[in-house]
């Protein structure tokens, strides 16, 4: 199948459940999370006339931006349908205007020199030419404006992450095996559906590829390196969990996740990104101008 049609029916899927598995809650906090993770990675807090979240999702980064004063105007776009939807419900909830659109990230429907800002996060890897898109979004960016590629995966943090999960699997299957569960019928589709989701992510990164490519594209690389261990293992299996066991999906159980996934991430800043040797480390983010 073509890798763009995978991508857009495995995320029109994945939509409803998207912000459960990675633990996004576009409350009050959104904002401030979003602009931390952005003066983190560029160095000093972001400051915007008009920014493009590419691949938006759910929205993260545009209506965290929006949230946030970032910029005093926000685009994103995706190409998912279903995506775009969700961003529009969740902007909405969280009183962020965000200027929405469907569009590919190898083509985008924006005028050339239109934003001083453009993220995308874990975009690259679901993306058949990642140079093709460098080069749009370097086209959309205004002279002496930033891009900023954020949680890319790494080769190493992809083993890393297969195999917890697949601990989870022999555990979760373990679990049925014992309650000698009879076979429900829905259950060869969805792990269909979630062999779909796995191949939709077309590949991983070393930053040097990253790199490699943006100057390719015409950017000059501010900045490029590795963040993140245990923030994303816990993502990881919840993620799988969520769509595995109902338990996982219910409130107690996403309080819980959230409270893990908050410790794992600051044990990130203070151990696993200044400690641990780069290559061991799970995603890349570039800075560019
Ligand atoms: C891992 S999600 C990241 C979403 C969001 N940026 C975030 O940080 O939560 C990847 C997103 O890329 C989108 N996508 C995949 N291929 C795309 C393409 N060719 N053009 C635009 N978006 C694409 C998917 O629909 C999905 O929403």
């Amino acid at each position: 199948m073509d890798p763009k049609r995978l991508n857009a029916l495995v995320h029109d899927r994945e939509a409803a459940s998207y912000d459960d598995r990675f633990l996004i809650s576009y409350d009050r906090g959104i904002g401030r999370e979003v602009k931390r993770e952005l003066s983190r990675a560029i160095g000093r807090p972001p400051r915007a006339s008009r920014a493009l979240d590419v691949a938006c999702g759910t929205g993260y980064l545009a209506i965290g931006m929006a949230s946030a004063g970032i910029a005093d105007r926000v685009e994103a776009c995706d190409l998912s349908v279903a995506m775009i939807e969700r961003t529009r419900e969740n902007a909405a909830r969280a009183g962020a205007a965000v200027g929405l659109t469907a569009a590919d990230a190898e083509r985008l429907p924006y005028a050339t020199d239109s934003f001083d800002l453009v993220v995308a996060r874990g975009a690259l890897h679901h993306l058949p030419d990642p140079l093709a898109a460098l080069v749009e979004w370097r086209r959309v960016l205004r002279p002496g404006g930033t891009a900023v590629v954020l949680a890319e995966p790494t080769r190493s943090g992809e083993r890393q992450v297969a195999a917890v999960v697949g601990l989870a699997v022999r555990a979760v299957e373990a679990r049925a095996r014992l309650a000698r569960r009879a076979p429900d019928p829905s259950e060869a589709e969805r792990k269909s559906w979630e062999i779909a989701s796995m191949a939709a992510n077309l590949r991983t990164f070393l930053p040097q590829e990253i790199a490699a490519l943006a100057e390719r594209a015409g950017f000059e690389v501010r900045s490029v390196g590795t963040a993140s261990l245990a923030w994303i293992l816990v993502l990881g299996l919840n993620y799988y969990l969520v769509g595995e066991t109902r338990i996982a999906r219910s409130r107690p159980a996403r309080g819980a996740a959230r409270v893990i996934a908050g410790g794992a991430a600051a044990f990130d800043r203070l151990v696993s990104d200044r400690v641990l040797p780069p290559a061991w480390r799970h995603t890349i983010r570039a800075v560019l101008r």
